[in-house]
C-alpha cells in the first residue's frame, strides 16, 4: 500500500567562526584539557559572536540545506526550529528564520524539547508531511547555549557550544515498507519528574531573567545510558529492522562516553557511530543536524542508508527516529 514518506532532500549546517579549545578555556576556568577529554571526549567548541543569535545561525544552516536540496524559499511550507535559546521570548525563532529566508507561505513555529528538540522536530514534521498537511519542511536545530551558561561553573560551562543544522524533508510517495526512503518511524517520550536534574534557573514566568543552566551530571549520565534505549528498541520493532541493518547511528552529541555506552548496549558497532562531540561540544538541539551534515559532506551517509537518530534532553525528553536517507 502506498504511503506518504518524509524524504530528506537536503542538509546543511553553520558554526560560528570563533573556535575555543579546552586549553583556551582553561585560561579562565579552573579546568584542564585532560579532564574534559577524559570525561567527555570534547576537545573544542564554537561560540557565537556578539552579533550572532540563534536565528542568524539557524538561517545560515537552513539556507545551506535549501541550497543542498536545490530548492528556494517558495518551495517550503513548514519551518520548525528546535531551540531552547530563542532570540526572544516571542516571536518564535522559526518565524525569524522564515522571514530571513524570504518564505512567506505556510507555518513556522519553535519546538522546545531541549537536546531532544531535533528528533521531536523531525517526528512533528513527519506528521505534517505524511498526512498531506504540508509538502516540504525545513527542520532546524539552532542554539546559542553560551548565553545560558554560568561561566563560573566549571561543571557545566566546559560541555556546551553554539551552532545550527537543518534538513529539508519532502513528502513523496513510498511503498509503505522499510525499503522506502524517508522517515520510517519515530518514537518520543518525556517524564517531567526529572526536572531538577537538568534545568535553567530562570525564565519569563518565574524570575523574569534568562537564567543559567544547572545540571546534576552524574544523574543525567545514568539516565541517558540506562533508560533512553527504549525509543531505539521501539524504532527497530516498528520497522522489523535490527542494529545490524543500520548504516549509521547519529545520536545527540553530549558526551563520548554516553554515546559509546549506548551503542554498546544496543549492539551497534562503534564504526557505525557518527561522533562530532570532540569538535562541536554539546550544541543541544543543533548537535544531530550538525553531525548529519558532517557525515553527509564527508561522504559517509549516502542515499538509501539506514540512519538512526536519537537524543535525550532536559525534562527529561527523549526520542529516536529511523530514516532511510
Ligand atoms: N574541570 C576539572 N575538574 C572538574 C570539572 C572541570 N570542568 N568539573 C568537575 N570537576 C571535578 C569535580 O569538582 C570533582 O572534583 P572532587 O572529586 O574534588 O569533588 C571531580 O571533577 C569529579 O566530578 P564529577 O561530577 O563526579 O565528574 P564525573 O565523572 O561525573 O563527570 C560529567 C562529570 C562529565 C558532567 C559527567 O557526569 C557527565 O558526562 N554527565 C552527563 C551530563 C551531560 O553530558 N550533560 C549534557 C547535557 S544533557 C544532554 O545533553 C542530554
Amino acid at each position: 500500500m502506498t504511503k506518504l514518506r518524509s524524504v530528506v532532500v537536503g542538509c546543511g549546517s553553520h558554526l560560528p567562526a570563533r573556535c575555543v579549545t579546552n586549553a583556551t578555556l582553561a585560561e579562565t576556568v579552573d579546568t584542564s584539557d585532560d579532564w574534559i577529554v577524559q570525561r567527555t571526549g570534547i576537545r573544542q567548541r564554537y561560540l557565537a559572536a556578539a552579533d550572532e543569535t540563534t536565528s542568524t545561525l539557524g538561517t545560515r544552516a537552513a539556507q545551506a540545506a535549501l541550497d543542498d536540496a536545490g530548492l528556494t524559499a517558495d518551495d517550503i511550507d513548514l519551518v520548525i526550529c528546535a531551540t531552547s535559546t530563542p532570540d526572544h521570548t516571542f516571536p518564535s525563532t522559526a518565524t525569524q528564520i522564515q522571514a530571513a529566508l524570504g518564505i512567506h507561505q505556510g507555518a513556522a513555529f519553535d519546538l522546545q524539547a531541549v537536546c531532544a528538540g531535533f528528533v521531536y522536530g523531525v517526528s512533528t514534521a513527519d506528521k505534517f508531511l505524511s498526512t498531506g498537511s504540508a509538502k516540504r519542511a525545513l527542520v532546524v536545530g539552532a542554539e546559542t547555549f553560551s548565553r545560558i551558561l554560568d561561566w563560573e561553573d566549571r561543571t557545566t560551562c566546559v560541555l556546551f557550544g553554539d551552532g545550527a543544522g537543518a534538513i529539508v524533508l519532502e513528502a513523496r510517495e513510498g511503498e509503505g515498507t522499510s525499503a522506502d526512503r524517508g522517515v520510517l518511524t519515530s518514537s518520543l517520550r518525556s517524564d517531567g519528574r526529572h526536572r531538577e536534574k537538568l534545568y535553567v534557573d530562570g525564565g519569563p514566568g518565574s524570575t523574569g531573567t534568562t537564567g543559567h543552566l544547572r545540571m546534576a551530571g552524574k544523574e543525567v549520565f545514568r539516565f541517558a545510558v540506562g533508560s533512553v534505549t527504549d525509543v531505539i528498541v521501539d524504532a527497530f520493532e516498528a520497522t522489523g529492522t535490527t542494529a545490524d541493518d543500520l548504516n549509521w547511528f547519529v545520536p545527540h552529541q553530549a558526551n563520548r562516553r554516553i554515546i559509546e555506552a549506548s551503542a554498546d548496549k544496543l549492539g551497534i558497532a562503534r564504526d557505525k557511530v557518527v561522533l562530532t562531540v570532540d569538535r562541536h561540544g554539546n550544541t543541544s538541539a543543533a548537535s544531530i543536524p550538525l553531525a548529519l551534515d558532517a557525515a553527509c559532506k564527508d561522504g559517509r551517509i549516502r542515499k538509501g542508508d539506514l540512519v538512526m537518530i536519537e537524543a535525550i534532553g532536559g525534562g527529561f525528553t527523549w526520542g529516536a527516529a529511523l530514516i532511510r536517507w
